[in-house]
This record gives structure tokens, C-alpha cells and sequence, in this order.
């Protein structure tokens, strides 16, 4: 069996996010998408409603699982006996970034490999905190997410 994790903040889940989890689900057996408990970090949503949104979302597909974890990602994927780490690239800033964690990942438990997915363009511009600013002034964020936040 082939596990992956996806964890993030999902805050909220956005349509690139899905396109990610989607070819993740095409790849691994499980995924698991996993809100990572931040507590330096202060999400507009509530966790039940970033959970919700995607049960919701992936409620035709099974093998993808939604899961909340406090702690290192590496810990929660040994946990759950994951051995990939599933993160998705917008553009080289999103490399940049995301390259050092990996690295970080990889010294701390060299069995789990993170797999990037590369979003496709029409959805390199979108992002959690694109969403929240449109739905903080009130502007039509349809585009970007598949419920109704
Ligand atoms: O949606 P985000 O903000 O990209 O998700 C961030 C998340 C949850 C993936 C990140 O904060 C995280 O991995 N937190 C757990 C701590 C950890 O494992 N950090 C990386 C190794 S130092």
C-alpha cells in the first residue's frame, strides 16, 4: 500500500488544492489530507468547518482521508504509516520554500520522500489567502473554492 500524506492549513480547502489531491489519489492508494494544529498560527475558519469543507468535497472518493495532527508532519506520517510527504507547486517561490522543508523532512526521517505536484496554470494564481481576502470584503470567490464558506 502506498500512503501519502498532504497535510496543510486548508484555510480553506481551494480548487488547487483539490487538483493536487486528485493527482495524489491517482498515484498513492491513501491519502490522507491532514490540517496540521498550529497554534502560532491564527486560521480564519475553525478546524470542524476546514474538515467539513473537505469531507465534503472528497465524499466520492474513499481512499482520500481527513485528518487533523498536532506535532511534526514527519511524526503524524510515521503514524500513520505514510511514507510520502504530497505538497503542490504554484511557481518557483512555492520550489524555493518548499524545497528547504523537504530537506528538513528528509533529515529528521530519511524513509519519507515529499512528492510535488506542479498545480496547472489556471490555478498558479490561487491560494487560501487570495480566498479569505476576497471573502473578507464580500467579492465573489466561486472561482476558487467548491462550497460556500
Ligand atoms: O497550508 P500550509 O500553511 O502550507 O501548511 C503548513 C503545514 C501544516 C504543512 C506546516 O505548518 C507543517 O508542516 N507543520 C508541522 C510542523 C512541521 O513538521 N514542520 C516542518 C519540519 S520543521
Amino acid at each position: 500500500m502506498k500512503i501519502a500524506v498532504f497535510p496543510g492549513s486548508f484555510d480553506p480547502l481551494t480548487k488547487g488544492h483539490e487538483e493536487i489531491i486528485r493527482k495524489a489519489v491517482a498515484l498513492f492508494d491513501v491519502v490522507y489530507v491532514a490540517i496540521g494544529e498550529n497554534a502560532a498560527k491564527h486560521c480564519m475558519f475553525d478546524l470542524e468547518r476546514r474538515l467539513q469543507w473537505i469531507r465534503q468535497v472528497f465524499a466520492d472518493e474513499p481512499r482520500v482521508k481527513t485528518c487533523t495532527y498536532a506535532g511534526l508532519t514527519v511524526d503524524f506520517c510515521k503514524r500513520m504509516g505514510a511514507s510520502y510527504i504530497v505538497r503542490g507547486l504554484r511557481n518557483s517561490i512555492d520550489f524555493q520554500y518548499e524545497k528547504d522543508i523537504a530537506e528538513a523532512n528528509k533529515q529528521l526521517v530519511p524513509e519519507i520522500e515529499t512528492v510535488f505536484f506542479a498545480s496547472s496554470p489556471e490555478l498558479a494564481h490561487v491560494s487560501s489567502s487570495l480566498v479569505r481576502e476576497l471573502y473578507h470584503h464580500q467579492a465573489d470567490y466561486s472561482k476558487y473554492v467548491s462550497f460556500e464558506l
